[in-house]
């Protein structure tokens, strides 16, 4: 059984894993990450055959503390002020590669550009420190199907089992981070999450919403169909049909309630485990999903939402 509990020797032996090319999948505030050494080609490709990854899909680098970034990246004033107000947490900037930088061209999958970020939980940065490495960390999860949010999640999901799963309990935030593109005159959000444009253009000035061109994807996280369950998804829905699992929110109680206060942080974090467990098709033949406000973090839940509804068709990552 490769699920653990985290200890200060568990740490040291995933830094050890992760030192010697092992991947090894920990939580974040986020969803749980498959992490490698960023600045290993070996490791930052056993990432993407675990997870059947298209490799023009590039990975996001987690540092261990902002100065990090200097040796990685070329960050300008803007990432100064965003990773001041926001790092730890739940943001990646996307920014132009040091032509030095140690870290695999893989993870650029083909760009001159870089994601990075320093995640908000203890055993993440615990990992990061131990390693003193940067790690290469995508959700774990199979390309295309839904993040991870628990230790057995992680496990049910991926056929390659990382060297260890670190068991941090349920993950506060529950979706993505929100992945901020700096190499444009105006930053574009190129995946909502719950840092809002709001709070990044009180901090930075405009910024505008990422164009999505799937033939030609900034984030190819942003390609429609993703996140997608077994069972077919409908939105918006305030009477379910028979037969269907209901997500509800709120007032609209279903078989899985995001939140019954209405609380769109409890919603977000309950988002990924409600659609595992209601894409039963044993139990149902389809899942409909309560209206969510657009407001907040419910930017970030429609989004996935809208992904996980979408035309299977359309997946390509
Ligand atoms: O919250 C998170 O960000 C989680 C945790 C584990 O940190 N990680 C995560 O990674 O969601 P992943 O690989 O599942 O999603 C990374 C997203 C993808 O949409 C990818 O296309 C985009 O970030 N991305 C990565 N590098 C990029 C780059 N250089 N330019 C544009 N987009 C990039
Ligand atoms: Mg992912």
């Amino acid at each position: 059984m490769t699920i653990v509990l985290p200890s200060a020797e568990i740490i040291s032996k995933a830094a050890d894993f992760l030192r010697g090319g092992e991947l090894v999948a920990f939580p974040t505030e986020t969803v749980y990450g498959l992490g490698g050494d960023a600045t290993q080609d070996s490791a930052v490709e056993k990432i993407y055959a675990a997870k059947g990854r298209p490799s023009f899909n590039p990975l996001i680098v987690h540092v261990g503390a902002r100065e990090w970034v200097a040796g990685i990246a070329e960050p300008d004033g803007r990432f100064d002020k965003l990773a001041r107000t926001f790092w730890p947490g739940p943001l990646t900037l996307v920014m132009h590669r040091r032509s030095d930088s140690p870290i695999s061209k893989i993870i650029s999958a083909g760009r001159d550009t870089v994601a990075v970020r320093m995640p908000d939980h203890d055993v993440a940065r615990e990992i990061l420190k131990a390693t003193r490495r940067p790690l290469a960390a995508p959700s774990a999860n199979r390309s295309g199907f839904v993040s991870p949010t628990s230790a057995q999640h992680v496990l049910d999901g991926l056929d390659t089992k990382p060297a260890l799963i670190i068991d941090g309990g349920q993950c506060r935030v529950g979706v993505e981070s929100t992945v901020l593109d700096l190499t444009q005159h105006i930053p574009a959000i190129l995946r909502p999450g719950s840092i809002t444009r709001e709070q990044i253009e009180a901090a930075i000035g405009e910024v505008t919403i990422g164009i999505m061109d799937p033939t030609a994807p900034k984030a190819p996280g942003q390609l429609l169909s993703h996140y997608a369950p077994g069972l077919p998804v409908r939105l918006n829905v305030t009477s379910p049909e028979p037969g269907e699992a209901f997500i509800g929110f709120g007032p609209l109680k279903g078989s899985h309630t995001l939140s019954m206060a209405g609380d769109l942080d409890e919603a977000a974090a309950n988002l990924f485990a409600a659609l595992r467990a209601a894409d039963n098709l044993t139990l149902y033949k389809g899942i409909a999903v309560a209206p969510i406000p657009e407001t907040g973090i419910g930017v970030a839940i429609n989004d996935r939402l809208r992904r996980a509804a979408a035309p299977r068709n359309t997946t390509s990552v």
